[in-house]
């Protein structure tokens, strides 16, 4: 369901079937397996993980996709050559300074008119509350870093990087449609909410 669901929200994002995609921290490609059917152009997935990547290769089966071990905050790819790139429950693992220095390497490969699609934890989401409450139960321990990130440093990082911010959604607000895989087109219907905040930014 996570995969669909941010498959919809790049779809309803812009993205093209002949688009070049960049999934950042693409796991163990809940993302991939969904696009693999769909998506016509490039792909790349990074992570950190080795086995994770592994287990994208094998759950997607294109070959002609590339999968790449990282290990900083940096893209292995050209300058101007991304369409599109997602960070789903990435930077949520990042320190604000690391984060920033991510996008920045993401602005470098995007096209102009390319886009970033990242989601983040907002404490004004009641649902995400919870997670401000582990970290709380945490304290002390050596715990995952689960990082909340104000819509202020959305729109100033923006700012500083020369992204455009194109949309900010709370995430529980309910604005992901579906669309008709053959067409494109928006299906009237249910409308999804993300679970985490999201955030579009545009490289002019
Ligand atoms: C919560 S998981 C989300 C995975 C995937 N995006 C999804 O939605 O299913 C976060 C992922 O980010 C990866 N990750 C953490 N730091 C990273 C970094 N600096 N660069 C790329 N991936 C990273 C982790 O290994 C993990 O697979």
């Amino acid at each position: 369901m996570v995969g669909r669901l941010e498959k919809l929200l790049l779809v309803y994002a812009g993205l093209r079937r002949d688009d070049f995609l960049l999934d950042i921290g693409c796991g163990s490609g809940r993302l991939a397996v969904q696009l693999a059917d769909w998506l016509e152009g490039a792909y790349l997935g990074t992570d950190v993980v080795q086995t994770l990547l592994d287990q994208a290769v094998r759950a997607c089966n294109r070959p002609d996709w590339r999968f790449h071990k990282v290990s900083g905050l940096t893209v292995p790819a050209d300058s101007g050559s991304v369409d599109m790139a997602c960070a789903f429950s990435v930077f949520t693992h990042l320190r604000h300074e690391e984060t920033y220095e991510y996008m920045r390497d993401i602005h470098r490969v995007l096209k102009p008119g390319g886009r970033l699609v990242f989601s983040f934890l907002e404490f004004r989401v009641p649902l995400l509350w919870q997670v401000m409450e582990g970290n709380i139960g945490s304290i002390g321990q050596d715990a995952v870093l689960n990082q909340f990130m104000s819509t202020d440093a959305v729109e100033v990082f923006a700012q500083h990087l020369g992204f455009e911010l194109s949309e900010v959604h709370r995430g529980d607000d309910p604005f992901i449609p579906q669309f008709d895989p053959s067409t494109g087109s928006k299906i009237d219907g249910e409308l999804y909410s993300f679970g985490q905040s999201v955030a579009t930014y545009r490289k002019p």
